[in-house]
């Protein structure tokens, strides 16, 4: 047998992966698993947007499933495009919108379009697991600025300020993902003023921008003094609740940016899944996005209540924030683990096991993480997110 490339070899397959087939696996010998592992939304998408839709495409199945214009429909890019208006009052032509796979589609393409092998992209770090591994794909290194529960999650400005001389781009979330803060709006002037001056690239994932709690999403174009170089990389997955349908956008004031993405994506998949494109546009158009929004956020918010509640009952000695936004909740279990003589891969591994409940290990989301666990509480009722978490207790020996 031909051996793989070197290239797909030095990429080792990610703990989160290993996690969820152990959760199949313990799933299919019978045993009751509470999963808290995916960022997947707790309700499924509007009973109504699903209809319609379902109407259209019996109504018009040669339009919903032929190829469309790279780029997006242009029916869904003037929706998306009202919709930025609507939520952020910005002004974003439909002709600078690309509408792509899901957001990680929209990171690896703002990526490849603005970077080159070899380049450095800073990260504020822990941060979403796949930046580790994009940055690995594309051969690119990554600088970082730590996060601490200490500081509510929020980078210090000085090492912003030091980093950005060193790199090509800055890639973060906002609201963020696994440790679900929104970025302080001092902290979000200071890097949209300082990569402005310096000309790095902003890649801004706004993949959560309304699953926000208290608060408000911060818009980064409000702070860029120069906007070309912002890309903003925004999601279906969990606002509208269609993570399978792989469905998200980039949008940037940059025509060039813009031009060169819609050229990748040719490359790249060709179209954003086309039925899926008239489901957003649907759900956009009709305002059923606000009405799921109105329906979902109140009961994401007592399942994070309940979640913070219960780490703080059951797990006293852990450190940990609670969450204002996003769909998780991030304690720092050090304490614990050095008492079991656990890593937290480990741990999630052995919990997994023994109790049959099943969370990420923090380390997968950067070297701040190590000793934290991350835990979804959206995709469980309250009780079952108490009873998670309990066993978690039990299981480091606190219950
Ligand atoms: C911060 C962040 N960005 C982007 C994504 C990618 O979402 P999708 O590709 O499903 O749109 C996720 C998924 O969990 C995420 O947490």
């Amino acid at each position: 047998m031909p051996g793989v490339s070197r290239r797909s070899a030095s990429i080792k397959t990610s703990p989160h992966r290993v996690l969820v087939a152990l959760a199949d696996e313990l799933r299919r010998k019978g045993r009751r698993v509470i999963d808290f592992t995916a960022g997947q939304p707790g309700l499924p998408p509007d009973a109504r947007a699903v209809a319609e839709f379902i109407e259209f495409i019996a109504k018009n199945t040669f339009t919903a499933f032929r190829y469309a214009p790279t780029q997006g429909l242009p029916e869904l890019r003037e929706e998306i495009s009202a919709d930025l208006k609507r939520y952020g009052g910005v002004e974003v032509p439909a002709d600078n919108i690309l509408v792509t796979s899901g957001g990680l589609d929209g990171i690896i393409l703002s990526l490849y379009a603005t970077t080159d092998p070899g380049d450095r992209v800073l990260l504020l770090e822990p941060c979403y697991s796949m930046y580790w591994d994009t940055l690995r794909f594309l051969g690119l290194e990554a600088e970082w600025c730590s996060e601490s529960v200490e500081t509510g999650f929020q980078p210090s400005v000085d090492c912003i300020l030091e980093k950005l001389g060193r790199v090509k781009a800055i890639l973060f979330a906002s609201p963020d993902n696994p440790t679900s803060r929104v970025i302080d709006r001092g902290v979000a002037k200071a890097i949209a003023e300082e990569a402005s001056r310096r000309k790095v690239w902003v890649l801004y994932d706004v993949a959560y921008k309304h699953i926000v709690y208290e608060g408000e999403h911060v818009w980064l174009e409000k702070y860029v003094e120069d906007p070309d170089i912002l890309v903003n990389i925004g999601s279906f997955s969990k606002d509208i609740a269609i993570p399978g349908g792989r469905l998200g956008y980039v949008y940037s004031s940059n025509k060039t940016l813009i031009r060169e993405l819609v050229k990748l994506k040719g490359i790249l998949g060709i179209v954003a899944p086309v039925p899926m494109q008239w489901l957003a546009a649907i759900y956009l158009k009709k305002g059923w996005k606000e009405r799921y929004l109105e329906e979902v956020l109140p009961v994401y918010k007592r399942r994070r209540d309940a979640a913070y509640d219960a780490v703080r009952k059951y797990l006293p000695r852990a450190r940990v924030a609670k969450p204002t936004a996003s769909m998780y909740v991030f304690p720092d279990l050090s304490p614990y683990l050095a008492e079991r003589g656990l890593n937290d891969l480990d741990f999630t591994v052995k919990l997994a096991e023994e109790k049959g409940v099943v969370a990420l290990p923090g380390s997968i989301f950067g070297p701040s993480g190590v000793n934290h666990v991350r835990i979804t509480f959206v995709t469980n009722d309250e009780k079952t997110v108490e009873e998670g978490i309990k066993l978690i207790g039990e299981f480091l020996g606190e219950v």
